[in-house]
């Protein structure tokens, strides 16, 4: 449905006074998404993990137009998204749906919950008559199981679960093949947070709809995702089936993502535990961007940057010494 390949987009950073003053022409630029390949099946859904500042939402928004890559290509059903055609576009706008991490921000303060939920299917000639779309918006609500009573109101009465409901309710009604859901949940208490993920999944059984859920959290990726890519500093370094992801992972850094997550059993996995500061994405050198902290590290990994590999079927990890280091481990030998 969705394939993402060598993906790149840089940020130019601003001069600082002293660059100028030291006669600096650029001050260089972050890496935000480097050279990020992954693809989407129908119907699963993806989850895309990595701490602050992995470049998630950066490729979130190339992935829907509101960016434009430097570099690398995105296929939905086969075509170059960068190269629609404005039929194409329309389409690919109306099955492409991105709901963002803040309920506060997604709903606009001067419609109310009806109006909200009726402007997509207008937008997209959805529903010919004020009815149909009135019984639409209602079964849509049913679904999302926020009270009729909200229709009327505008967002500030509403909590920030009923937001985020209605937020996800938007987007489904226009029944997308796809929904980038970034961090949905994650300004939510956490009881909301189950529901809400859990209404997700009801969401997508009910349809063809397939999700990238965006999070940096490890174990909510587990329990919702099908299939998990997991980004560092604007790369992708391993992406697998979740259950194989997490109970064999292969790169030292989603060791440590697991092992910074109490909920797993940890006598399935070795313990790696990072050390130092998290680096910066700006002009990294052609190295492994986790060689300062990773504890596996050698000459190789500052010198070289490793690739996307397949290391076993369809689990790819980009790290030299995933097999020396993992493999042994796992045969107990
Ligand atoms: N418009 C921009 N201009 C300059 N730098 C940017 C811009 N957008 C993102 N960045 C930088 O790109 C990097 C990746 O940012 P991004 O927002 O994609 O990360 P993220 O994984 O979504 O993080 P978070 O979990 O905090 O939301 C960061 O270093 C960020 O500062
Ligand atoms: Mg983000």
């Amino acid at each position: 449905m969705l394939e993402v390949t060598g993906l790149k987009k840089h940020f130019p950073l601003e001069r600082s006074f002293l660059d100028r003053l030291r006669g600096k022409k650029e001050a260089g630029s972050v890496h935000a998404v480097d050279n990020v390949s992954f693809w989407v099946r129908r119907g699963e859904i993806l989850g895309l993990v990595g701490e602050s500042g992995s470049g998630k939402t950066t490729t979130a928004r190339l992935i829907t137009l509101l960016e434009r890559p430097d570099s690398g290509s995105v296929q939905f059903e086969g075509k170059d998204i960068y190269g629609l055609s404005p039929d194409d576009l329309k389409n690919f706008r109306r099955h492409v749906q991105l709901v963002f991490q803040n309920p506060y921000d997604s709903l606009d303060p001067k419609f109310t919950i009806f109006e909200s939920l009726e402007e997509p299917l207008l937008t997209h000639s959805v529903g010919r008559t004020k009815d149909e779309r009135r019984e639409m918006v209602h079964q849509t609500m049913k679904k999302v199981g926020v009270p009729m009573e909200a229709l009327n109101l505008y967002p500030s009465k509403l909590s920030g679960g009923q937001r985020q409901r209605i937020a996800l309710a938007r987007a489904f009604a226009l029944e997308p093949k796809l929904l980038i859901a970034d961090e949905p949940v994650s300004m939510l208490d956490s009881s909301i947070r189950a529901s809400i993920l859990n209404m997700l999944l009801d969401l997508r059984a009910q349809g063809a709809t397939s999700v990238i859920l965006i999070t940096h959290d490890i174990a909510t990726a587990r329990h919702v995702c099908d299939r998990i890519c997991v980004m560092y500093m604007g790369e992708v370094v391993e992406f697998a089936m979740a259950d194989e992801l997490v109970t064999n992972p292969l790169h030292p850094y989603t060791h440590a993502l697991l092992s910074a997550t109490p909920r797993l059993d940890p006598d399935a996995r070795v313990t790696v535990e990072l050390t130092g500061e998290i680096g910066s994405a700006a002009d990294p050198p052609a190295a492994c961007r986790l060689h300062p902290r990773c504890p596996h590290a050698y000459e190789r990994c500052r010198v070289e940057e490793p690739v996307l590999r397949e290391i076993l079927p369809g689990h790819y990890v980009a790290c030299h010494r995933s097999e020396e280091v993992f493999f042994p481990k796992l045969t107990g030998t």
